[in-house]
């Protein structure tokens, strides 16, 4: 095991009818900051706005938080917090409108322009303090750092490239980083999770096991306890998930997916190991240029990763098989985690989602910022330009 610092700061509000109080968690004047319009739709729009007024909190809004969300709100969000002199930002969604709160949360007190952070990966000193009411479970930012994960977009493919006011020769998707990002709350109602549509939901479950598998593959050794950490978190969002693919109002399913969206990624189950990440780093190429679902992304790209750099260490992937599935080879596990995914109604190839080998080679250049992505296996582009092709 190697050395480590470990905090974690945000506090957990969990359970039924939790988003009433989120008031009174907020730390004075605040943005509330949403997504493109569920929160209205099931009327948790409401309850927040009543709760805030409850308590006394003033407040300003800015909602339009897009998957992959766009560097430009963000601009809007730091202008809106200046001129308010807002000194909170609430969060309400998911993965997407937290990342987004998180980047005015520090461009705020940035004279720069915020995807600064991100071209640069400059190291995020001072942010606003966030607070979040979490919608679907997923990327886990309700509860991380953003460390290797927190992500935006710089225009989009297609006729939507022409507006991109910062790059126009390109699509990026990047993360920024800092401890001063973690959430101060997280509310987390698994009730506010029965609407999302089933294919929100399964991409979730593929995100949240990809952020187990980024770090369980790791080159340190003597990790029993983490391992076992995340062999059972991994088992449980198996069996759960199931349930609530099939039935997404069974609460009990709901919630402990909800939970180990929250475990998956808060940084308990990388503690004293080397983590990974190379793909994720390969996904967000795929979603910056085709403005894809992360977590279906990661259905592709973790398996075919696998495949690509399991012979590295076949008695580890080996362990992932049997304690995971219950099989015997690596191979086996692989094709098991796979099935899963098809099982839950994701693709399991980039034919699936309509993509060709057409900018393969873009991406495998992108998608490497330095001198490579991974730990368990250091990928270079030759090596990520063989995993898209593994995915296609
Ligand atoms: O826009 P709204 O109306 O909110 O609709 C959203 C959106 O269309 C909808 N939705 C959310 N909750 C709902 C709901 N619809 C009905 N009922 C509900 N209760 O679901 C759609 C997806 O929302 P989004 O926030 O994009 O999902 P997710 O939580 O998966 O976030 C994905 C983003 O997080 C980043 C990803 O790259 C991606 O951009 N990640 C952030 C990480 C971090 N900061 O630590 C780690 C992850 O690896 C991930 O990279
Ligand atoms: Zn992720």
């Amino acid at each position: 095991m190697e050395n480590f610092t470990y905090s974690w700061p945000t506090k957990i509000i969990f359970g039924k009818t939790t988003e009433n109080e989120v008031g009174e968690h907020v730390g004075g004047k605040c943005l509330l900051h949403y997504g493109t319009g569920s929160i209205k739709k099931t009327g948790l729009y409401d309850k927040i706005v009543a709760s805030l007024k409850k308590s006394n909190i003033d407040f300003v809004e800015l909602g339009g938080v897009v998957p992959n969300p766009k560097i430009e709100l963000v601009r809007e969000g730091i202008e809106l917090c200046k001129k308010e002199n807002v000194g909170f930002i609430l969060a309400v969604g998911g993965g997407s409108v937290i990342d987004s709160a998180k980047a005015i949360a520090a461009g705020v007190y940035y004279d720069g322009d915020p995807w600064d952070f991100f071209e640069k990966q400059l190291p995020v000193e001072k942010a606003l303090p966030i607070g979040v009411v979490l919608t679907i479970p997923a990327a886990g930012s309700e509860a991380s750092s953003g460390n290797g994960c927190m992500v935006l977009a710089v225009g989009m493919a297609g006729s939507e490239a022409s507006a991109a006011s910062v790059i126009s020769t390109s699509t990026r998707k990047i993360g920024m980083y800092g401890d001063v990002l973690r959430p101060k709350f997280a509310i987390m109602n698994p009730e506010l999770t029965f609407t999302l549509p089933k294919f929100q939901t399964a991409c979730g479950i593929a995100d949240m096991m990809a952020h187990i598998i980024e770090r369980y593959f790791t080159n340190t050794r003597d990790v029993d306890l983490t391992d076992k950490l995340c062999e059972a978190t991994l088992r449980s969002i198996l069996k759960n998930a199931k349930i609530v693919m099939d039935d997404p109002n069974d609460y009990a399913a709901r919630a402990e997916i909800m939970w180990a969206s929250t475990i998956a990624h808060q940084g308990f189950l990388g503690n004293g190991r080397e983590e990974d990440w190379a793909s994720h780093k390969i996904e967000h190429e795929l979603s910056a240029q085709y403005n894809i679902t992360h977590g279906a992304g990661l259905a592709v790209i973790i398996p075919a990763w696998m495949k690509y750099v399991y012979k590295h260490d076949e008695k580890r992937f080996g362990q992932f098989a049997k304690e995971v599935f219950g099989k015997q080879t690596a191979m086996e596990g692989i094709e098991a985690l796979k099935q899963f995914f098809r099982e839950i109604g994701l693709p399991t190839s980039l034919k699936d989602m309509d993509i060709d080998d057409g900018k393969f080679e873009e991406m495998s250049r992108l998608a490497i910022r330095k001198d490579h992505i991974g730990n368990f296996v250091k990928l270079k582009p030759e090596d990520v330009l063989e995993i898209y092709e593994i995915a296609l």
